[in-house]
């Protein structure tokens, strides 16, 4: 069974709602160039999810960067799933390697929030990767299967296969300097042998895996080419909506 490639933007926190309306009117006019056999979507700033579903074009789904794994409650400046899921909101980010590095995310606070992201019918994006250390001591596959198992402990085979996964190598985010796609390639396709041990084929075949990590128009072909990635979650070359469009027209 094929899966429908992804391009996801993280826009990390960047862009104001004045900026993100001139980014979704330049989208809209390059929208020609989203193509009907990818699946797009933008993880931007919560304060500017609103006006990004009102004015993208169509085809670009919403996604959010975090989020708490309460329905509600006292947890002063915390945003729960239905808040989000209330904008539109279908994809969210869980473990991306600046929430476990910058503040402290644990593997099981990040596999509570993939439980709740699905709980409430959204799809959870779980960022895996080593950093330079670990990967220079050769843990790479070791250090992102540990961050697999806990990220999805907590659900079944089916919706592990309505999930992704990004493997974004810490190294290699926002530096200029990219796995090699058969690095990348060799990294998920180990995601995927893992999956498929840890809860079965057809979860391992359905799910999907993007590489993450100074993604640009120009190289992004040579990762989707890998057998085992599906896709790219783009940080920096995501912002400007020419260079999104132009990652669009690279895969579509
Ligand atoms: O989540 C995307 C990311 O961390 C990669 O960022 O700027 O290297 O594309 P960048």
């Amino acid at each position: 069974m094929a899966r429908t490639p992804l391009l996801m933007g993280n826009w990390k926190m960047y862009k104001t709602v004045g900026e993100s309306r001139s980014f979704a009117e330049s989208l809209a006019k390059q929208s020609a160039a989203l193509g009907a056999s990818v699946e797009y979507a933008v993880c931007a700033p919560f304060t500017t999810l609103h006006v990004l579903r009102v004015m993208l074009p169509s085809q670009v789904k919403i996604g959010a960067q975090n989020v708490y794994p309460e329905k509600e409650g006292a947890f002063t400046g915390e945003i729960a799933p239905p808040m989000l899921v209330e904008f539109g909101t279908q994809y969210v980010l869980a473990g991306h390697s600046e929430r476990r590095t910058l503040f402290g995310e644990t593997d099981d606070l990040i596999g509570r929030k993939v439980r709740a992201i699905v709980d409430h019918g959204m799809r959870a994006v779980l960022c895996v990767g080593e950093n330079l250390t670990e990967k220079e001591s050769g843990q790479t596959n070791a250090v992102v299967a540990g961050q697999v198992i806990a990220g999805l402990a907590s659900l079944s085979a089916s919706q592990v296969a309505e999930s992704v996964v990004a493997y974004e190598p810490v190294w290699a985010i926002g530096s200029g300097k990219t796995a090699t796609p058969e690095d990348a390639q060799s990294v998920a396709s180990e995601i995927r042998k893992l999956i498929s041990e840890k809860y079965d084929a057809s979860a391992a075949e359905k799910v999907r895996i993007l590489y993450g990590g100074s993604v640009k128009p120009n190289n992004i072909a040579s990762f989707l080419s890998q057998p085992d990635i599906d896709g790219a979650l783009v940080g920096g070359a995501s912002l400007d909506a020419t260079s999104f469009a132009d990652m669009a027209k690279a895969v579509g």
